[in-house]
Formats: structure tokens, sequence, C-alpha cells
């Protein structure tokens, strides 16, 4: 008999209220921080087509999903995109299309819109091109400030989101400026998370608490200066704070990924925890995997909480924090997230932390997203 499914007040009784599209992790960028897999070039073979994604869709709907984002990798690179937003739209999602701009051109940008695309969050990783195109390993930037006006242009809600790390954290007041001179009405400032690509390069890339807190302090005088002009996210992370985040609002509780090969998880690092196993929408109904796969079932609400959290005041709240940061750390996934300053791991935290005070200038060159660098990072590692 399937486990009751355990109920969370966050969980949206049970439905994927969020359903993540991963169309594919092919992406024209070479980011240090990328979140895909380090075996990305292994999946493009193995991408569901565009039947295979409707069909994911349909499913997602009858459990409930409503927000849905098309994300990769870059989902430009599919030519189906369009035609599976105007399926999307047509079934009831609200749509979102999460892109770093490279490829969204007038012509496909008003395409999404006829398709009835609804939203758009835009990736902008410095406010002067050499910093971009250094950051990203490409000729990007201009492309993304054309895509950025384009959007404004023709209309779209938007979303700009900046990845924050150690070499462009002291251009946030530079990037609301640049931001509100473009009308742009809600920026995220997202300090990336260590896991995949942005893990290899920690060292390099965490900010230090000092450099976090003077940029809390220029964000706070752009709220006050904006106003309900603009409203900027951006929270200290969970490294410094001493409280893990409630990743995911909880293992399964109301994000749904489906990766480029149709495998179902319940976060877009799952398939870093080694002795899960993960199954496609190819191989098992997505409604199936959902409520009664193992992999989802696992760390599904409260009750397979290790202490300390078991008996610990805030465990509805952060559930325990992150299982993908909590095997990457400590090597099992079920331990409480070393962010949280009871974990009995979170020394493995601090000494992150230590090493992200040391100066720049002493440091490895990043390693850029590539399959050739990913083996000459293991080679030297
Ligand atoms: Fe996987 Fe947090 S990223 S649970």
């Amino acid at each position: 008999m399937p486990k009751e499914h355990t109920g969370l007040s966050l969980d949206g009784q049970g439905k994927p209220l969020w359903l993540s599209l991963e169309m594919t992790y092919r992406c024209p960028l070479k980011c240090s921080w990328c979140n895909n897999p380090l075996d990305f070039e292994d999946y493009a073979a193995r991408e569901l087509n565009t039947e295979e994604w409707k069909g994911v869709l349909r499913d997602g709907r009858e459990l409930g999903a409503l927000q849905l984002g098309f994300t990769g990798g870059e989902p430009l690179m599919r030519d189906d995109l369009e035609e599976l937003v105007a399926y999307a739209d047509g079934i009831g999602y609200y749509t979102n299309l999460i892109t770093s701009g490279i490829g969204l051109t007038e012509e496909r940008l008003l395409a999404l819109k006829a398709a009835g695309l609804k939203q758009i969050q835009l990736s902008l990783q410095a406010t002067k091109s050499e910093v971009t195109d250094a950051l990203v390993g490409a000729r990007a930037h201009a492309l993304k400030l054309d895509a950025a006006r384009l959007i404004k242009q023709h209309g779209f809600p938007m979303v700009l989101n900046m990845p924050v790390f150690k070499q462009n954290i002291g251009m946030i007041g530079e990037m609301v400026e640049w931001a509100a001179g473009l009308g742009i009405e809600y920026i995220e400032f997202a300090n990336i998370q260590y896991y995949n690509w942005a893990l290899l390069n920690r060292d390099e890339l965490m900010p230090t608490l000092e450099q976090l807190r003077e940029a809390e302090r220029v964000v706070n005088e752009w709220r006050a200066k904006l106003g309900k002009a603009m409203t900027i996210y951006f929270v200290i992370p969970d490294y410094y704070e001493g409280r893990p985040k409630a990743c995911m609002n909880g293992w399964g509780a109301i994000h749904l990924t489906v990766a480029p090969d149709g495998v179902a998880m319940p976060c877009q690092e799952a398939r870093a925890i080694p002795g899960l196993e993960f199954q496609s929408v190819r191989e098992k109904p997505l409604s199936w995997l959902w409520h009664e796969s193992d992999l989802f079932r696992k760390y599904r609400g409260l009750d397979w909480l290790p202490e300390p959290c078991s008996s610990c005041s805030e465990k509805e709240k952060d559930f325990g924090g992150c299982r993908c940061q909590a095997f990457l750390l400590t090597g099992d996934a079920g331990n409480t997230d070393p962010a949280c300053s009871r974990s009995p791991h979170h020394h493995l935290v601090q000494e992150a932390v230590a090493v992200a005070v040391k100066p720049i200038r002493f440091r490895k060159p990043l390693v850029k997203r590539s399959a050739q660098a990913v083996e000459t990072a293991f080679m030297e590692g």
C-alpha cells in the first residue's frame, strides 16, 4: 500500500503547483555557476520531443500544476518553444520563460507573445560588457541588453535576475540604476547556490559576509529611493545566516521538475544524490512519479526528519533545509542541512566561508561550463 501523503501547510494540498520544464541542457553560455549537471552533454540525444512534452504538460495540469517555468539550459535552443507555450497557455498554465536572452529575437518574442507567454525572467550578470562577457564565456552582454529592451518594449512583465557572487556583487547598485532607467519593476539578486558547476568553483565565487552586508545596505538605499516603482529581492544566503532555507518549500511539496530526458525530480539538483531511483515520464506516468515513487516520498513531509530537526520548533518553516546541500557537504541527503547552526556538520559550512575571505588574486581561475573544462578540473583536482 502506498504511504499516506504527509500534508504540509505549504504543500498546495498535495499538488505540484510549480512545474519546471528543463527543456534542454544545451546552452550557448559557459557560466561557472551553472546548476546543470557536470555531464550535461550526455543528455542532448535523450531530450523529450514535442509530443512527449505536451504529455507532461497535460499530466501536470491534471495533477493541479498552475505555474509553469520553461527553463534549461537555454530553452530558446528548442525550436518548439513557441508551440509548447501555446499548448500550455491553452490548457490553463501561467507561463514563464527563464532565459539568458541569447536567441531572443524580436520575431521570436512576438511569436511567444502570440502563443500566450505571460512573463519573462532574463538573467544579466553585470552592467559592463567586458565583465558579463568574461563571466559567461561569450559575447553576450549586448545581446542581453537588446533582449531586455525588446521585452520591455513589447510589454511583458519581466523579472531581471542577477546571479550574485564575489566577482559581481559590487555592481548591485549600478544594476538597480540601469534597471530603473529601463522601467524594470522587479529585480532579483539571487545569491547563487553551490551545486554542480557552482560547487566546483565555490571557493572562487563565494562572497564574504562583509561584501554581502554592503550589498544589503546598497539594496536598502535603493529600496528607499525607488519605493513602489521597483521590487528588489535580496536576502543574505543561508551559509552566513546559520538558518537553512526552506528549499523547494519542502521536498515533493509543491515543486516538480522534469529534466530534458523526462526524469521527474523534486528539485533541479536531485540527481546529484546517489542511491535514489530516477525515472522518466517515458517509463512511468507523471502522477505515479509525483504521488507514489520512492524518490518523491523519501523526504516528503516531516516524518523522516532526523535529530536535531525532528524536535526543533523551526521544522515546519525550513523542513530541515536542502537535501542536495546536505548530501553534497555531508555525504548523506538525510542529514540536517549543515547551513543550520544546530547541525552537527555546521563546521563544514563555516570552513567554506573561511576560504571565501582569502584574497581573490591567490585563487584558481573559474572553471567554465564545458565538457573539456570539467575533465581538466577533475584531473587537477
Ligand atoms: Fe535539491 Fe534543495 S536543491 S533539495
